[in-house]
Parts: structure tokens; C-alpha cells; sequence
């Protein structure tokens, strides 16, 4: 009989995995991307109401790696505030590369975040100035949290965090959980974006996507030498702050052109194809030198690379502690 590993959020949060595990996951997957060696379409989605999206993320992963599965994930903006629901939710199925067959399904909230906030984690090891130590964080749900977690491991000189959010009660929330969790930090809670981005060496964005973006960080309120990290695709910083600097950097050329082919994300002067300098792929492979000086920014959609490299770490973790329920198919 064959049989498939079931693991709900409980089971995977029981994992223990941390932000250095995922981290080194993704920076793999990013390295073997940048090789020629991972298949990775474009996200296809659908869009059953306004500003809200159910995409599927397929990948295989080759080298020494040669894993595969899907992501079916939803984002949709009005969970947390109106329902008490997360922004992102859905589930992961892992395959056995040689037979096909599935390994595992597991819940995806878990890996949707932590990937996400250690991709940009990967992306300051190599691109944040020498030395940052000031970060600034604008929208301070989840990814704003898993964020500065990423930013606590990839920045050893990291002092100081700025935030801003829209909801006042987001400020109040986020303190309670990271002070105690970082209490090396100073936090300075700014009132508007223009003084959250004062000082920062690196700044980054984890708003809702919206269909018709706000675009509310100005390239005139950043640091000459800056790393700008934006996980809400292009709602919040300028298409300027993106085309103006020295080089804009995507977590995948296809999938961003791809998208922008469509027509509704990275319209109004976001980068086109002759304006990216790198996959964050290649700058991992050492195919691309990272960018070392200057306003460097980075647009990372979140891809099934990290998707596949996290299920990996959660089914082997799993196996070993014995986690999970096994289910007959
Ligand atoms: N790139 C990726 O791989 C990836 C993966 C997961 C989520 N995301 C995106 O990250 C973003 C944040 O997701 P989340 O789970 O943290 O959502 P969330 O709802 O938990 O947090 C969003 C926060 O932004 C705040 N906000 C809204 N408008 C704002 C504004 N104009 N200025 C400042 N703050 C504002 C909200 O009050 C809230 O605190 C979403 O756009 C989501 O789609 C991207």
C-alpha cells in the first residue's frame, strides 16, 4: 500500500527548524537555480476576488539535490484584519523524484513565511552595505516579524530596527513579540515612511499586494548607499527606487517578466528586462558579482525553489523525530 506523510502547521512548528536552517535551504536552492539546475515555471494564478490570489508553484530540483512538489497557496489581504485568519494559507505536496509518487502533503502557512522572510535574509547576506546596521521595516504583520528575524541572522551589526504600520495596534503587537525575542535591538516606532527610512541601510516592504499599488517609499528619503528588500511585490516602493540604483535584482528573471507580461504586477516604470542586473540565482552561483555599492534593490516574488528546499528540510526532520500521520492513498 502506498502512503503519504500528513503534516499539519502544529507538526511542522514542532520541527524546531530556525531561521539559520531555512536560510542555508534556500541559499541551496538559489545556488543550484543559478547552475541551470532546477525547473521552475512561472506561478500560474487565479484571482477569485479583488487583490487576492491562489497560485501554484511547481518545481524539481536536480543536482544533488532531486527533489519536486507543488505549492497551492492563497494571499488574500483581508484575512488577518477582518477575519483573524492569516494572509497566506495552503498546502505543499512533496514527490518521490523517481517514482512520482507523493511523499508527503503538508501544510504550507509555516513554509510560506519562513521561506519568504529567510529568502530576503539570503538576499542581505550578499547585498546589504558592509556593516548595516540599521534596518527599517514597513507593515508589520507576519512577514514584518519573519523579516527581522532573518535580518537578526543575517546582519551581525544590526542595532537598531525602525518600523511603521498603517494600524497602530500592529506597532504595540509587533513589540510584544520581538523585543523579548531580540531585546539587543533599539526599536524607534516612526509615525510616517519618510522617517522610517531615515538612517536605514536597509529597508523593506511587507505590505498587501494591491492591483493598484500606493507606491509609498520616495528614492529622495533613502540612504546613498542602501539596500531596499521589497516582499510585497511593487505596492510600496517607487518605480524609481527600483530602476534608479545600481542594480535591481529578482529571485527569477522568467517569473518577474513573465508576470509583467500579464500586465497587472511591475507596470509604471518598474524595471524591464534590460533593467535587471541579476537572479539572485546567479549572484549565489558567484555567475554575478553582488552589488557593492550604492542603492541595491531586490524584488523577490517568492519562489518554489524555497518551497521545495523548506518541504525537504520539514520531511526529513519529521521522519527523524517521527512526526506526522501516515495516510493511505
Ligand atoms: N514575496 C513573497 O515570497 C511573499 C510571500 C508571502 C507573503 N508575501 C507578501 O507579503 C506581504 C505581507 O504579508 P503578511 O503575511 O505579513 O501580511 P499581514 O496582513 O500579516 O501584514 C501586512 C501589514 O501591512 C500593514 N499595512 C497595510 N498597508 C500599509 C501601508 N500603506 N503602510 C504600512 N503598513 C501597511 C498592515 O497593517 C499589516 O500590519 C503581502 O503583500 C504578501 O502577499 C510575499
Amino acid at each position: 500500500m502506498n502512503e503519504a506523510l500528513w503534516l499539519s502547521q502544529e507538526d511542522v512548528k514542532a520541527l524546531d527548524i530556525t531561521m539559520k536552517d531555512v536560510m542555508e535551504a534556500v541559499e541551496a536552492g538559489w545556488r543550484l537555480k543559478g547552475e541551470g539546475k532546477v525547473e521552475l515555471p512561472a506561478k500560474p494564478g487565479v484571482h477569485p476576488r479583488r487583490d487576492c490570489y491562489i497560485h501554484a508553484m511547481p518545481c524539481w530540483i536536480g543536482g544533488e539535490i532531486d527533489s519536486a512538489g507543488l505549492k497551492w497557496v492563497a494571499g488574500y489581504p483581508d484575512n488577518p484584519s477582518r477575519r483573524g485568519l492569516p494572509y497566506n494559507t495552503g498546502l505543499f505536496i512533496l514527490n518521490d523524484c523517481e517514482t512520482g509518487l507523493v511523499r508527503a502533503v503538508m501544510d504550507a502557512n509555516w513554509m510560506t513565511t519562513w521561506r519568504t522572510g529567510a529568502a530576503s535574509g539570503v538576499g542581505a547576506l550578499h547585498l546589504a552595505p558592509t556593516g548595516a546596521s540599521v534596518v527599517a521595516i514597513i507593515g508589520l504583520g507576519t512577514q514584518g516579524r519573519i523579516n527581522l528575524r532573518a535580518m537578526a541572522e543575517a546582519l551581525p551589526d544590526l542595532r537598531e530596527v525602525r518600523i511603521h504600520d498603517v494600524r497602530e495596534s500592529q506597532i504595540a503587537s509587533f513589540l510584544a513579540e520581538m523585543e523579548p525575542l531580540f531585546p539587543r535591538f533599539r526599536y524607534v516606532a516612526c509615525p510616517t515612511v519618510e522617517a522610517v527610512c531615515a538612517g536605514a541601510d536597509v529597508v523593506i516592504t511587507c505590505t498587501p499586494i494591491l492591483a493598484d499599488p500606493r507606491r509609498i517609499v520616495r528614492s529622495e528619503w533613502l540612504k546613498e548607499e542602501v539596500l531596499c528588500l521589497a516582499v510585497d511585490y511593487d505596492s510600496a516602493f517607487d518605480s524609481d527606487v527600483m530602476t534608479g540604483g545600481e542594480g535591481f535584482v529578482c529571485d527569477d528573471r522568467n517569473q518577474y517578466l513573465w508576470t509583467q507580461s500579464h500586465g497587472v504586477y511591475f507596470q509604471d516604470g518598474y524595471p524591464r528586462e534590460d533593467q535587471i542586473y541579476a537572479d539572485m540565482g546567479e549572484i549565489v552561483a558567484g555567475s554575478k558579482p553582488p552589488l557593492s555599492r550604492g542603492r541595491r534593490s531586490a524584488l523577490f516574488m517568492g519562489i518554489a525553489s524555497h518551497d521545495v528546499m523548506t518541504a525537504r528540510l520539514i520531511h526529513a526532520r519529521a521522519l527523524e523525530r517521527s512526526i506526522g500521520t501516515r495516510l493511505p492513498l
